[in-house]
C-alpha cells in the first residue's frame, strides 16, 4: 500500500473500519469510522501525525512498509484510538521522538506505558521546521481530553486537529465538500464526547479564526476541503441559544407512559414545538445526544419502578447529565402504581445541568382527563418558556 497523497508531500497513511458498530462501548456507529494519520516529508525532516487505533495497526504498518525513516510523531491526543499505535512506531523507528503538549506527556506515559524520555513536551504556538514545511503546534484543549492540541502545516494551510471536526464515516473517499452526507455523522461524535465541554470549544474555535485554512485533516472521518462549512456547524452547535425543540427519551411497561408521551408531543406540536422522542427501550443513543445538542427541553417520562424511574429512562437521564447539553429546561412525566419518588430522584441525578424545572405530570396507573389537562398544561408551559427565550 503506498500512502495517499492530500498535497505535495502531504500523505494519508489511515485506515478507515467498516465493521465498528459501537463506539467507546456506548455510541452506535451507522457508518463505522475511521483512524486517520498522515505523513509530513519536509526537506529536512519526516513526521507522522497520529498513529492509528491498535486493531488497524496492520494498515498502517502497510502504509510504512518503504518509509525508512521518521524524524518525529506527533501525538494531538492521548487516547488510544490515535495513539494506539505509537509503540509499535518506537519500535520500527528507534530514533523517532514522540511530540506532544505539556499536559499529554505524563498521559502518554499512563496510558500507554511509555518511557518518557522518547517524548517532548511542545509549547502552545511552538514552531517545528521540517525544511520547506513547518509545523505550528496549537493547544485546543477538551476537544476532547485536556492535553488536546491541533497541528496546523502553515505552508499548505492544513489543519490536523485530531477529533474535534472528525466524523464517525467509513469511506475510501479522502475528502469531503461541505457537510453534505458527514455532517450526522461530525454531529454524533460532537454531540458524544465535545458537548461537555461547549464552551471551551467555542473558545477554540476563536482561537483559530484567523488561521488561514485550506483543509481540515481530522483523525475521524473525511478531510474537509470547504472548512468553513464544518466550523459553521460547530458554531451553531456550541451557539448558547438552544433550538425550539423537546427531548423525550421514554420507556412504558403497560401503556401508560406511552399514552402520556402521545399527549403531551401533540400538544406540544400544536404549539409549534419540535419533538423528538425516543423510546429507550430500542433508541439509539447517538440519535439522542445529537438531538440534545440543540433542545431547549428535556422531559423524561418513565414509569416507576421500585418507587424510582425505570432504570432504561433513568439511562437517558444519567447520559444526559454526562453530556451536559445546553437544555435551560426540564421536566418528568410518567405514572405509578404505588408510589413514587421518581421527580425527586430524577431532579438529584442532574447536578451538570443548569435547567429550570417545570411542574411534573405523575399519574396513578392509566391517565386520566386531568391528567392530560396536566400535559396540556406542561407543553403550554414548555411552549412559553421557549417563546421568552426567543424561540420559534
Ligand atoms: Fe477519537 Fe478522543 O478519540
Amino acid at each position: 500500500m503506498r500512502p495517499r497523497e492530500i498535497r505535495p508531500d502531504v500523505h494519508f497513511v489511515g485506515a478507515p473500519d467498516f465493521d465498528r458498530r459501537l463506539f467507546d462501548a456506548l455510541i452506535p456507529l451507522p457508518d463505522g469510522t475511521s483512524y486517520n494519520a498522515y505523513l509530513v516529508r519536509g526537506r529536512d525532516k519526516t513526521v507522522l501525525i497520529d498513529a492509528v487505533e491498535p486493531a488497524k495497526l496492520h494498515v498502517l504498518e502497510g502504509y510504512l512498509k518503504d518509509v525508512p525513516k521518521i524524524d518525529y510523531l506527533v501525538s494531538n491526543h492521548t487516547e488510544q484510538d490515535h495513539s494506539g499505535g505509537i509503540p509499535w512506531v518506537l519500535e520500527r523507528y528507534p530514533a523517532v521522538e514522540v511530540l506532544a503538549s505539556e499536559p499529554a506527556k505524563p498521559m502518554l506515559a499512563d496510558h500507554l506505558g511509555l518511557d518518557a524520555t522518547r517524548i517532548r513536551a511542545v509549547a502552545d504556538g511552538e514552531r517545528l521546521a521540517l525544511g520547506g514545511k513547518t509545523l505550528r503546534f496549537i493547544y485546543t484543549p477538551w476537544v476532547h481530553w485536556p492535553e488536546t492540541m491541533s497541528t496546523y502545516l502553515e505552508e499548505d494551510q492544513i489543519l490536523f486537529s485530531c477529533d474535534w471536526f472528525g466524523s464517525h464515516i467509513a469511506q475510501t473517499d479522502l475528502f469531503v465538500d461541505g457537510v453534505d452526507g458527514i455532517l450526522a455523522e461530525a454531529k454524533r461524535y460532537y454531540a458524544e464526547i465535545m458537548m461537555p465541554f461547549r464552551k471551551i470549544v467555542q473558545k477554540n474555535l476563536d482561537k483559530i479564526k484567523d488561521l488561514e485554512i485550506a483543509l481540515i485533516a481530522p483523525s475521524h472521518g473525511p478531510i474537509h476541503r470547504d472548512p468553513s462549512s464544518i466550523i459553521r456547524a460547530y458554531r451553531d452547535w456550541t451557539d448558547d441559544t438552544p433550538h425550539n425543540s423537546v427531548v423525550i427519551p421514554w420507556v412504558t411497561m403497560h401503556g401508560s407512559t406511552e399514552l402520556m408521551v402521545e399527549r403531551l408531543t401533540a400538544a406540544l406540536v400544536e404549539r409549534g414545538v419540535t419533538v423528538f422522542p425516543f423510546n429507550m427501550a430500542t433508541a439509539d443513543l447517538g440519535q439522542l445526544a445529537m438531538a440534545l445538542v440543540d433542545a431547549a427541553t428535556l422531559v423524561v417520562a418513565a414509569p416507576t419502578v421500585h418507587v424510582g424511574p425505570h432504570p432504561i429512562a433513568f439511562g437517558a437521564v444519567v447520559l444526559a447529565n454526562a453530556l451536559r447539553p445546553k437544555v435551560r429546561f426540564a421536566s418528568v412525566i410518567g405514572s405509578y402504581g404505588w408510589g413514587s419518588k421518581m421527580v425527586d430522584t430524577v431532579k438529584a441525578a442532574v447536578p451538570g445541568l443548569r435547567v429550570e424545572f417545570l411542574p411534573p405530570v405523575i399519574a396513578k396507573g392509566l391517565p386520566r382527563a386531568a391528567d392530560f389537562e396536566a400535559l396540556d398544561g406542561l407543553a403550554e408551559a414548555i411552549a412559553a418558556k421557549h417563546k421568552e427565550l426567543g424561540l420559534s
